[in-house]
């Protein structure tokens, strides 16, 4: 089963995906998880991405798409792939149908207020790349990652110009994306104002029918 989690930043994609890839056993390609790892390690597309990440800008589809038929190419994702982040414009849409067969586009629901919350309130684990809220879902310890030991860092694009101008480029280019998988019969809409429990329950059930 190929899965696409489309809605706007902060609205709890990537939290939902990594508790639904062990229940479908699919694995989670998170195309923002892509570019980061690359960040980190100093590769070419890691230099490339870089300013672009902390703006709150898209990267180029050439190079997003690409990144994506290479991680195709690994064995795992041969049973199907939940797509977190992926495809973000049209075009990037278009090319995806070339290459899958998509089965359900999962729409999160959220305002726009409870995303800034989200993302202001957002804390990650730099080498493990967990997720945390201050507020939410706050670790054990305060600024510090449970499993590791390690402080906890904001990401560079959960500052609020970025946050900011990624709402823009949500709107501008990826909200598009919701009529053009209505009219392919693959839109389902999830409230993912709820608690993450909850938001998972319901895209289980939506799943099963
Ligand atoms: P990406 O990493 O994909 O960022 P995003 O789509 O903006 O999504 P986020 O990771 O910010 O949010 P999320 O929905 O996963 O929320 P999360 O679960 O963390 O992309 C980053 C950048 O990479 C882009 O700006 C772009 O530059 C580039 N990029 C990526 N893909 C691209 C593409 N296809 N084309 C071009 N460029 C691309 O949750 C957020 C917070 O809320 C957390 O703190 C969490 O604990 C909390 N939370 C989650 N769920 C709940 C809940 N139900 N209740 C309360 N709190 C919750």
């Amino acid at each position: 089963m190929n899965l696409v989690f489309l809605g706007p930043p902060g609205a709890g994609k990537g939290t939902i995906a990594n508790k639904a890839k062990e229940i479908l056993s699919i694995p989670h390609i998170s195309t923002g998880d892509l570019f980061r790892s690359a960040i980190k390690n100093e590769t070419e597309l890691g230099k490339k991405v870089k300013t672009i990440l902390a703006s709150g800008e898209l990267v180029p589809d050439s190079v997003t798409i690409d990144m994506v038929i290479e991680r195709f190419m690994e064995s795992d994702t041969q049973k199907g792939c939940i797509l977190d982040g992926f495809p973000r414009t049209i075009f990037q849409a278009d090319e995806l149908s070339k290459i899958r067969k998509i089965d359900h586009v999962i729409n999160f629901e959220l305002d726009t207020s409870s995303v800034v919350k989200r993302l202001s309130g957002r804390r990650v684990c730099k080498s493990t790349g967990k997720t945390y809220h201050t507020i939410y879902n706050p670790p054990k310890i305060e600024g510090i990652d449970d499993e590791t030991g390690e402080p906890l860092i904001q990401r560079e694009d959960d500052k609020e110009e970025a946050i900011l101008n990624r709402l823009k480029v949500y709107e501008e280019q990826t909200a598009p994306l919701i009529a053009y998988y209505e009219k392919l019969g693959l839109l389902r809409n999830i409230d993912a104002s709820v608690a993450p429990e909850l938001v998972l329950q319901e895209l289980l059930s939506l799943l099963s029918k």
